[in-house]
């Protein structure tokens, strides 16, 4: 709409553009303070719910065993993270919204992973990546950061490499491992990493990360020495029959789901389910004076 001034003013005042949104650096600020609250999110819907509880919600690439059943996280694609990734953003007003970089989008060196980052920014309208960060992959945090990619780093346990590992195994647990986990936490923040997940290590360790690193560190499975926490919502939430030990679940979706399922089963073989209250009647009037019409010209009713 035109104003007298011949300014185009915005018909609709989107809510993002009302609510200021968490950063990296608001991250980055909480080291030793505040706990991070992080959870993953994959929909618009669930980011809706979560928004107004978490400082950031993770689009993790978990995504593909939780949502589309994949066996590990090897198959997921940048397409599908830039999918969930929109939807998410389309949910969340206020969390900082973080998606992770698939499998095989920033290995093979800093100019590709700089691409497939600006895309998924571009796409999304994110405001950071996250990377499974060891030291071969520090000179691309380290690219990234410096053109204007906040990037989060994940050491420990990383599913990414479950094919080196042979299965997802807790990390850290010998001398050799204790300081290869050590190794990776310090060049993702010497990198530039704003906050760095720990996923799957022994409290002493994650204690150890934490007190060496700049970088908040967002622990899963690895105790509340961590700056903050994260967990996969829906292992949260009870959806699924086997989590790992360090989930807590604070509900039972997985009955509530299959309880409602059963009932609306037997309502519907009963013909219990639509009741009239939840069927379209005819408005009288308007029959009436259709019939009428119809009758009055004559036509066939
Ligand atoms: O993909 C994911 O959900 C993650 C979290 C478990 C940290 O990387």
């Amino acid at each position: 709409m035109a104003t007298p001034l011949g300014q185009v003013k915005p018909l609709v005042m989107s809510k993002h553009a009302q609510v200021q949104r968490v950063t990296a650096p608001m991250i980055a600020a909480r080291k030793g303070s505040e706990p991070v609250v992080c959870l993953t999110a994959y929909t618009a819907p669930m980011a809706m719910l979560l928004d107004p509880h978490c400082d950031l919600l993770l689009v993790g690439d978990s995504v593909g065993m939780v949502v589309h059943g994949l066996p590990n996280t090897v198959g997921v694609t940048l397409e599908m993270m830039i999918l969930h990734g929109q939807a998410v953003m389309r949910g969340a007003s206020r969390a900082m919204v973080v998606v992770d970089m698939p499998f095989g989008s920033y290995e093979a060196g800093p100019e590709t992973a700089y691409a497939n980052a600006a895309r998924i920014m571009k796409e999304t309208g994110c405001a950071a990546v996250k990377v499974e960060s060891g030291p071969e992959v520090a000179r691309t945090v380290d690219y990234l950061v410096r053109r204007g990619i906040p990037v989060m780093g994940h050491v420990g346990l990383r599913p990414q490499a479950v094919n080196v590992d042979g299965a997802f195994k807790a990390k850290g647990r010998n001398d050799a491992e204790w300081g290869r986990v050590l190794a990776e936490a310090k060049a993702a923040d010497d990198a530039g990493a704003f906050a760095i997940v720990v996923e799957g290590v022994a409290e002493d360790l994650a204690g150890e990360i934490t007190a060496l690193v700049k970088a908040p560190t967002i622990g899963i499975g690895a105790s509340a020495s961590c700056d903050g926490q994260i967990l996969v919502t829906d292992d949260m939430l009870g959806l699924f029959d086997w989590t790992p030990k360090f989930v807590r679940r604070y509900a039972d979706l997985k009955a509530v789901v299959s309880g409602a399922a059963e009932a609306y089963a037997k309502d519907v073989r009963a013909r219990l389910f639509p009741a009239a209250a939840e069927t379209y009647a005819l408005r009288r009037n308007a029959h009436r004076q259709q019939r009428g019409r119809v009758e009055g010209s004559g036509e066939q009713g």
